[in-house]
């Protein structure tokens, strides 16, 4: 019997609900597998800040990089908008991208057939759409030196840098040709080279690695309304991508559904794409599919068990078939289920 050791990281608003729902059917998918889990609870964010004043501990780190992989809800909320900017919640999240190397964010954006009348897109537009969005994680704008507001006045100001080396674009390249090369083959790279000097960086060496084709941000924006289903991968910088996957997740009709991996020299981390939602936290409402689908990832990738991923990915098909749904993705007639009600439905379809 394999074993496998996972951080489970709550986080703040509704993660608590949605990781007790992950954590409750990959218990009995990794049974039937045969596979035994040793669950290592840890804080982080706003919990964290509440608990020991910071939103991430040594202790947190430490778990997380012995383990195996990690396991995220979301962090943040209103009740620390005001504390210091140095120890915001979402510093937890930069944080632990930061301390395990997770240069590499895959975010997957499918459309379910049951689902697609969600979209804000017309069907014929989404009805094809399947792409994944490669997003550079620990370099660039985010990481970049910046100085907070200082000066009087109209001359007050602050500043953020922009940097990309040759290193740190060549591995996303890699990352993105190699996921493409499992796809249907074609990347295209996205960047500002008509202004910003980092992007021409990133598009020389995008181009050395014989990336299909080159976007401008603005225009890949435009692409993704117009037609977002001419799209494979798409390979991108921090801030771009953080920007382009949020759109890209709203055209699939289900932010609620997306997963993501966050992957690079240590161990990997995996999270659904949405908010910690304080304003339904703990009334059993959020829906916990991107969470069990970010599981689902976490096998695949981390755990080298991908039957378990494929048996978690086609009973989460099944229940939005078979009409359940939370309150994000409900129309009248279908089952309007809770989020332990819907996790359930999920492990009687495993
Ligand atoms: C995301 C989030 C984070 C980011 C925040 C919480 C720091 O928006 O994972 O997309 O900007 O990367
Ligand atoms: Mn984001």
């Amino acid at each position: 019997m394999s074993e496998k050791n996972i951080v489970l990281i709550p986080g703040d608003g509704i993660g608590t609900e949605i990781i007790a729902a992950a954590k409750a059917v990959c218990d009995v998918a990794f049974e039937k597998a045969n596979v035994k889990v040793n669950w290592i609870d840890k804080k982080a964010g706003g919990a964290s800040i509440d608990a020991y004043g910071v939103p991430l501990t040594e202790d947190t780190i430490e778990a997380c990089k012995a383990a195996d992989a990690v396991l995220l809800g979301a962090v943040g909320g209103p009740k620390w908008d005001n504390v210091d900017p140095s120890i915001r919640p979402e510093k937890a999240i930069l944080g632990l991208r930061k301390e395990l190397g997770l240069f590499c964010n895959l975010r997957p954006v499918k459309i379910y057939p049951s689902l697609q009348e969600y979209s804000p897109l017309k069907k014929e537009l989404v009805q094809d759409v399947d792409f994944v969005i490669v997003r550079e994680l620990t370099g660039g704008i985010y990481f970049g030196e910046r100085e907070e507001a200082q000066g009087e006045g109209a001359n007050e100001f602050a500043w953020d840098k922009e940097t990309y080396s040759r290193y740190e674009v060549e591995r996303i390249m890699d990352i993105a040709m190699e996921t493409a090369r499992k796809r249907n083959k074609k990347v295209v790279s996205v960047d500002k080279a008509n202004v910003l000097a980092s992007s021409r960086l990133w598009r020389k060496i995008a181009q050395e690695k014989a990336a299909t084709d080159y976007f401008y941000v603005d225009n890949t924006a435009m692409q993704l309304v117009v037609n977002p289903a001419q799209f494979d991968v798409i390979v991108t910088t921090n801030l771009f991508g953080d920007i382009l996957s949020d759109e890209g997740a709203v055209i699939s009709g289900s932010i609620g559904l997306l997963p993501s991996a966050s992957m690079g020299t240590g161990t990997a981390l995996y999270e659904p794409i949405h908010g910690s939602a304080p304003d339904i936290m703990g009334q059993n409402l959020a829906n916990p599919l991107g969470t069990i689908l970010s599981a689902a990832m976490m096998c695949r990738h981390s755990l080298d068990l991908p039957q378990v991923a494929d048996a978690i990915e086609k009973a989460v098909e099944q229940v939005l078939v078979d009409g359940y749904r939370t309150g994000d993705i409900y129309r009248e007639g279908l089952k309007r289920v809770g989020t332990t009600e819907m996790a359930q439905a999920v492990i009687e379809r495993l």
